[in-house]
């Protein structure tokens, strides 16, 4: 597959510049304002009181910062970070070996965590809840249990599917924190201060147009920056204006509102080879050979923001915005049956 703009990983280069983007305290962390004001409590009360943070759950679309918040509560507090994912920890002994060797008020980062092991996410309840962890010694009849006692931490847990969590893990975390979509305002705060970091000469429409195509995304809005900072330096001279960032982004073919063609193409597969839907979701991926997890995680969540798309029990429909947006006309030609799908 080709690189994408909006894709929800990064590369290891990328890795490195964004870290250099990325803010390190609470102070310097724009946006998500309801969620700085919370946690700068959690993590004051948790200062005097000289105790762990309780246990952070974020979740939300890719991109949004979750694992910059992570970096920052460890930050906060002066402690180390350990990362780790729920696809990583494999088996139980995976999780009590990193348990163990966590020092008190640590934080302990684990990534998709929806996607932990059963047998593994049963030991973490007890870790949780009690700083307590069960370990297995021996095998058959003469096998017994043991618990280990662990010094206080504290998990933050991400996800972009929260509702894919069990509710015992669920109700592990004190703090549960919705990550939203970014902005205009909070964009473009962002993107001066990563042209700043960057040194890249950007004007204040050149930011607006590239601002307005970022998804409401951190990480999509910087990836665009430096893009269109390489349209400017090698096409112009340099400075980021409204007409560079206009047509650095639109040689990438991301429109006025930050579609990409993937995005598009699956829009027009459910207009077009679907008459506007229902369409369920793997019917939908294997016609845009797309990955039916990608779509619900990645595109759709944007879509569904835009109010392009539906989710209705049949499987996802197009609502009126997204054929307007894409000048095509509904099933029927907006007259009879097949008219645009309104919803109840
Ligand atoms: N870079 C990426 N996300 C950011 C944020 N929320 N605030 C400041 N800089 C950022």
């Amino acid at each position: 597959m080709t690189e994408r703009l909006i894709s929800p990983q990064m590369s290891e280069e990328e890795q490195i510049i964004e870290g250099s983007l990325r803010p390190r305290h609470l102070a310097e962390y724009i946006g998500q304002e309801k969620i700085k004001g919370n946690l700068s409590i959690l993590l004051e009360a948790a200062r005097q009181r000289n105790e762990a943070v309780d246990h952070v759950l974020l979740y939300g679309p890719p991109g949004l910062g979750k694992t910059t918040l992570c970096n920052i509560i460890a930050a906060e507090m002066g402690v180390n970070l350990r990362t780790t994912s729920g696809p990583a920890i494999e088996h139980a002994g995976d999780l009590a070996a990193i348990l163990t060797s966590l020092q008190p008020g640590e934080v302990l980062f684990i990534d998709e965590i929806h996607r932990l092991a059963r047998a593994v996410e049963e030991r973490l309840y007890s870790a949780m809840e009690d700083f307590a962890l069960d370990v297995m010694i021996g095998k058959g009849p003469s096998a017994r249990s043991l618990r280990l006692s662990l010094p206080p931490f504290t998990v933050v847990g991400a996800t972009t599917r929260v509702g894919s969590m069990t509710a015992p893990l669920r109700d592990r975390f004190g703090a549960i924190y919705r990550m939203e979509y970014y902005d205009k305002e909070a964009l473009n705060k962002i993107l001066h201060r990563s042209a700043r970091i960057l040194k890249v000469p950007v004007e204040e429409d050149g930011i607006e147009e590239i601002g307005g195509r970022a998804r409401g995304t951190p990480r999509i809005v910087n990836r665009l920056l430096k893009r269109v900072r390489d349209y400017a330096q090698v096409r112009a001279d340099g400075v980021i204006t409204r007409e560079v960032a206009r047509a650095a982004l639109e040689a990438m073919e991301i429109d006025e509102l930050g579609l990409d063609q993937t995005d598009r193409n699956m829009l027009l597969t459910i207009i077009q080879k679907f008459n506007g839907g229902p369409v369920g979701l793997d019917t939908l991926a294997a016609s845009t050979s797309e990955d039916a997890y990608t779509i619900e995680d990645v595109y759709e969540p944007y879509l569904l923001q835009l109010g392009f798309i539906a989710r209705t029990p049949r499987g996802r429909v197009a609502l009126q915005a997204a054929y307007q947006h894409l000048e095509v006309t509904p099933p029927g030609g907006g007259n009879g049956p097949g008219l645009w799908t309104t919803l109840p």
